[in-house]
């Protein structure tokens, strides 16, 4: 047992850090010392508390991801330790702890070329047990380590449109059935919808088209129905991708089902091919780092960088509540490159889509959807809808007593409106944290923005 391991040695420097937790050198060094004793779940706490202050300091990203590797949460590893290597390629201590890690999930191939790259970049990093254990495992298994699944080739690919996704549309709206919401609509033409309608110009100022756009935000403030006023817009096709169909693909089979998709979207151009709810793809939650779920991730990763066949004409869309749970690698260039708040509906807005919730409803002279609007500060769309089915329902049991239908007054919608609570105010708190600890590059300016916390910049 070295001296460090001793309890007593790390105690007056663990009291020390009570007393002042910012001080990183210090932090890492009793995180350090408590890793060594084996104290991996105290290790754990001080390791993560320093990344909520800095969260991409490399030593603290290694040192966690050791703790988590000495506790056997292998996925939770291999998570921090691959984006750890994301910002820092040439890091060899990492590459190790990833050679040791892939070792440990039978990825023999991947686990000696980590290793050798480990060696590239610090000759003096060893690891008899982990050389030994490759070259003992490479005996017993066939050239070429694990059987990761090939990448399916396009060669006499038959497309069997039932087999994966219900959605495949002809969307009837557009941006004049989207209330409100200008400056979304503005950056969705900007970004997707001129360079797929002028490509030659966009190639001429030699600026790069492709790559996808990412929309978040509360839920029910119309992420799925601006996607889909999106293909309207431009008559394309529309296909959606949703949660149900996302769970389909990790069950077998995933990523020639995935290839698929994107083969029907390339066939369809032009073509909408959003994603719903996407994290459930692209996130880098611990279960979905097991090697299984790693190449669909890979997968998704090679059809939107079109290194299968090119992706020309098909404008990729997704949309998520939790846009902080997406994999790092999804937001480099060429990818979820592009990513925009869809903020509930302001006043003007909410006037706009209680009108389009009424279309063709029996109306009483008395209702003034302004006057609603101007009423309900907060409510998304979904919660507007509420709205209106509520009133609604008030008026069909009057109706049925009287055994006549009688029109919505102005009164059952401000009634009915006292009764619905917006449902964005939680979402805002939570995202409120990530924009203000981890707002890498400025992504979520646009929720402090909103917030009223930043200025908007000009
Ligand atoms: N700006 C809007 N104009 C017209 N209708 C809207 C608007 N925003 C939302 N809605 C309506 O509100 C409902 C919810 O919207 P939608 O499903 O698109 O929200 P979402 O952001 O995708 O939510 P979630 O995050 O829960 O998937 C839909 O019925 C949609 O028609
Ligand atoms: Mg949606």
């Amino acid at each position: 047992m070295s001296a460090f391991s001793d309890p007593a040695a790390i105690q007056p420097l663990l009291e020390a850090l009570s007393f002042s937790p910012d001080n990183l050198p210090l932090r890492k060094h009793v995180a350090a010392l408590l890793l060594q004793a084996g104290r991996l779940a105290e290790a754990e706490d001080t390791y993560r508390v320093g990344l909520r202050q800095t969260p991409t300091d490399p030593d603290l990203q290694l040192g966690l991801a050791e703790v988590y590797a000495g506790l056997s949460k292998t996925s939770a590893a291999f998570v921090v330790v691959e984006e750890l290597l994301a910002s820092y390629p040439e890091h060899a201590r990492a590459h190790l702890l990833h050679a040791r890690l892939l070792a440990r999930t039978g990825q023999l191939a991947a686990a000696r070329e980590a290793y050798e790259t480990a060696q590239h970049y610090n000759p003096a990093l060893e690891d008899a047990e982990l050389v030994a254990q490759l070259r003992e495992r490479a005996a017993a298994q066939p050239a070429h380590g694990g059987p990761p699944p090939e990448a399916p080739g396009n060669a006499g690919l038959v497309i069997d449109e039932h087999a994966l996704f219900s959605g495949l549309e002809k969307p009837k709206i557009n941006f004049s059935d989207v209330g409100g919401m200008e400056p979304v609509k503005e950056e969705i033409r900007l970004k997707i919808i001129h360079p797929l309608q002028y490509p030659d110009l966009y190639k001429a100022y030699g600026k790069a088209t492709g790559g996808g756009l990412l929309l978040y935000g509360p839920p029910g403030c119309g992420k799925t129905h601006l996607a889909r006023a999106t293909a309207g817009e431009v008559q394309a096709s529309f296909i959606n991708v949703g949660i149900n169909d996302i769970l389909d693909m990790w069950l077998g089979n995933s990523e020639k089902n995935l290839h698929q998709l994107f083969e029907m979207a390339r066939l369809q151009a032009p073509c909408v091919l959003f994603f719903d709810e996407v994290d459930a793809l692209a996130a880098n939650r611990h279960d979905l780092r097991q090697s299984a779920g790693r190449s669909l991730v890979n997968q998704f990763l090679a059809e939107l960088d079109g290194a299968t066949r090119t992706n020309e004409g098909v404008l990729i869309m997704a949309a998520t509540n939790a846009p902080w749970h997406l994999d790092a690698a999804f937001r480099r260039p060429g990818r979820f490159d592009r990513i925009v708040l869809v903020t509930p509906p302001d006043e003007a807005a909410r006037a706009a889509v209680l009108e389009v919730l009424l279309r063709e409803k029996p109306l009483a002279a008395s209702v003034n959807v302004a006057a609603v609007a101007a009423k309900t500060p907060g409510l998304s769309g979904a919660d507007l809808k509420a709205l209106v089915d509520t009133a609604i329902e008030a008026r069909l049991r009057e109706s049925m007593k009287l055994g006549r239908p009688l029109p919505i007054e102005q009164n059952d919608l401000l009634t009915a409106a006292k009764e619905i609570r917006a449902s964005t105010k939680e979402w805002f708190a939570t995202a409120k944290n990530y924009a203000l600890y981890s707002n890498e590059g400025g992504v979520y300016d646009d929720i402090l923005v909103y917030l009223g916390i930043k200025k908007p910049s000009a």
